[in-house]
């Protein structure tokens, strides 16, 4: 068994990425720039809009953090997205989702400028990934399709069985497994809550991605020996114990599943930090493009 050592993978991109921005300084230019807005106070949210905005500083991008109070109204966002698009210094700006009840997600999203819009969520740019066409990949599913390609997974061939079919990981990550390509080629079956025995067909994947947000969801008499297991689920968990109070987990038994795999991705320290890497290598994208669109 062999771990998916997303931190390693995610350190290795992020240095790359930090000696483009350095040619970049050298040469004079404008160096990326990454906006995050956040509405309200989701610990998670905060968190992880904390660590995009401090993984920009190490590799020497700009970043801007917006952070707005839970009753901002969707007016007042949607401003703020125009106002964005609209400021020649950004280069690309996420949303943080979830966004608090009383805003339209949708209508948010679809108001990014896709030439912006660095989470790839935007139909344009959902699109074109579908269609194979050059496009921000979604950073999430673009992080476990960078994994499988360092690690030299072959998934060609092979069956992959997907649980969850939400729009920023299922669905994506089994239209990119199923693409031409390598890693690529493979077989999908997209499983989710409607989905009638899901052991039996996760017991016959070669290539199991679970992106749930169920923790031990997926045991070790659910996959087949020598299976590639992609876990995906980041869940906090209650434990007074600890000193932040909590302890995050993913969907996967791993201690009894990592027995029978041939890789698997640990949580923490695996698709997590992918996801980062993939979100910075984007910006560094918007900027090539904005600069080759203005030039
Ligand atoms: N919420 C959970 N994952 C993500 C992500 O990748 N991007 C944004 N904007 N919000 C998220």
């Amino acid at each position: 068994m062999e771990i998916l050592d997303g931190k390693k993978i995610s350190n290795q991109i992020k240095e790359e990425i930090a000696v483009e921005v350095a040619q970049m300084k050298e040469r004079g230019e404008k160096v990326p720039h990454l906006a995050a807005v956040l509405v309200g106070n989701d610990g998670a949210s905060l968190t992880y809009v904390g660590s995009k905005v401090r993984s920009c500083k190490k590799i020497g991008f700009e970043s801007t953090l917006i952070h707005l109070p839970e009753d901002t109204s969707e007016e007042a966002l949607l401003q703020q997205v125009h106002d964005l698009n609209n400021n020649p210094d950004i280069d690309g700006y996420i949303v943080q989702l979830p966004l608090p009840k009383h805003i339209d997600e949708e209508k948010v999203l679809m108001a990014v400028d896709a030439d912006k819009d660095v989470d790839g969520f935007h139909p344009t740019n959902f699109g074109k990934m579908a269609l194979e066409m050059e496009t921000f990949i979604s950073a999430t599913p673009f992080g476990i399709m960078e994994l499988l390609r360092r690690y030299n997974v072959d998934i060609s061939g092979k069956h992959a069985v997907v649980i969850g079919r939400s729009h920023i990981v299922g669905r994506p990550i089994s239209i990119l497994m199923s693409q031409k390509g390598k890693p690529g080629n493979a077989t999908v079956t997209l499983t989710h809550s409607r989905t009638t025995d899901i052991k039996s067909l996760t017991q016959q994947a070669d290539i199991v991605v679970s992106a749930l947000g169920v923790p031990n969801f997926l045991k070790a008499d659910m996959v087949k020996e020598g299976a590639v297991i992609i876990d995906v689920g980041i869940t906090r968990v209650s434990d007074e114990s600890r000193e932040k109070g909590y302890y995050i987990t993913g969907d996967v038994d791993y201690e009894n599943v990592s027995k029978k795999a041939s890789y698997i991705t640990p949580v923490p320290g695996g698709v997590g930090p992918m996801t980062i890497a993939m979100l910075l290598k984007n910006t560094l994208l918007a900027r090539e493009r904005h600069k080759s669109k203005r030039a």
